[in-house]
């Protein structure tokens, strides 16, 4: 086995941070939306629930800059072609959904600047470009209507502007589950959550050529 270096402390800050945000947002907006606990006065609630938005909006800014100045972006790289990228997607797909149960090898094999496979570089762009944003967004406005009324009145009023804001949270929950599941698929059930803990992967061989060079520090011998 070796170590391979595979998520640096900026993004396992952020993750990690992101994560626990994103389940306490999660139960506060159930809290705002349903009244779960009736007794509960709804200011505090609603106060929180910005104030771990705004937090996120700032940690989301970590992730960014992080990405945006570090050679670690290639993991986010698509596969420049359509083709080859949905092979290897359809790949991954037939392994999660059979060759995982019947033994087989993951056909992804991870490097430093190649750590996702197909599957995963396409969802956490999606994730990370798209929803996320537009999930934080989305609450600013919701947090301020009259300050953003142009945006309110873009997006089709404020039931369009929530129905947004609620919609993403659907999708994130459904994420979630997948999410931790498939964080459960390394060569124990803890090895992904123990990589976003300490940085390190720990894979069967050095990996498939990386997009760009390895540095020889991103490489380290297995203990
Ligand atoms: C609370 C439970 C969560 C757990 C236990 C968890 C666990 C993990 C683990 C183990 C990884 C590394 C494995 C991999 O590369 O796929 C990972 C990566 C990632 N997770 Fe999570 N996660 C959680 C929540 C979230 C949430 C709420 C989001 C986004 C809204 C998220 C977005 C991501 C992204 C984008 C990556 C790739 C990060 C990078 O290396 O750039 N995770 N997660």
């Amino acid at each position: 086995m070796t170590r391979l270096y595979v998520h640096p402390l900026p993004v396992r800050i952020w993750h990690w941070i992101n994560a626990l945000g994103f389940v306490a947002l999660m139960l506060t907006g159930i809290q705002i939306g349903y009244r779960v606990f009736e007794a509960l006065p709804l200011k505090p609630v609603i106060d929180l629930h910005c104030a771990i938005g705004f937090v996120l909006i700032a940690n989301y800014g970590v992730w960014l800059v992080y990405y945006l100045f570090s050679d670690r972006i290639t993991v986010y790289h698509p596969e420049l072609s359509p083709r080859t990228h949905y092979r290897n997607v359809m790949r991954q797909l037939a392994y999660y959904g059979y060759g995982l149960f019947k033994g087989q090898p993951n056909p992804h094999h991870v490097s430093a600047y190649r750590k996702f496979n197909a599957l995963q570089a396409m969802t956490y762009q999606i994730v990370m470009i798209l929803l996320v944003p537009l999930a934080l967004y989305s609450g600013v406005v919701l947090w301020d209507m009259q300050a953003f009324a142009g945006t309110v009145a873009l997006l089709g009023g404020p039931r369009a502007v929530n129905t947004l804001h609620v919609s993403l949270f659907v999708g994130f929950v459904a994420f979630l589950f997948v999410h931790i599941y498939l964080t459960t698929l390394g060569h124990t059930a803890g090895a992904h959550i123990k990589a976003m803990l300490n940085g390190y992967e720990e894979v069967e061989q050095a990996g498939e050529p990386a997009a760009e060079p390895v540095p020889a520090a991103a490489v380290a011998p297995a203990h």
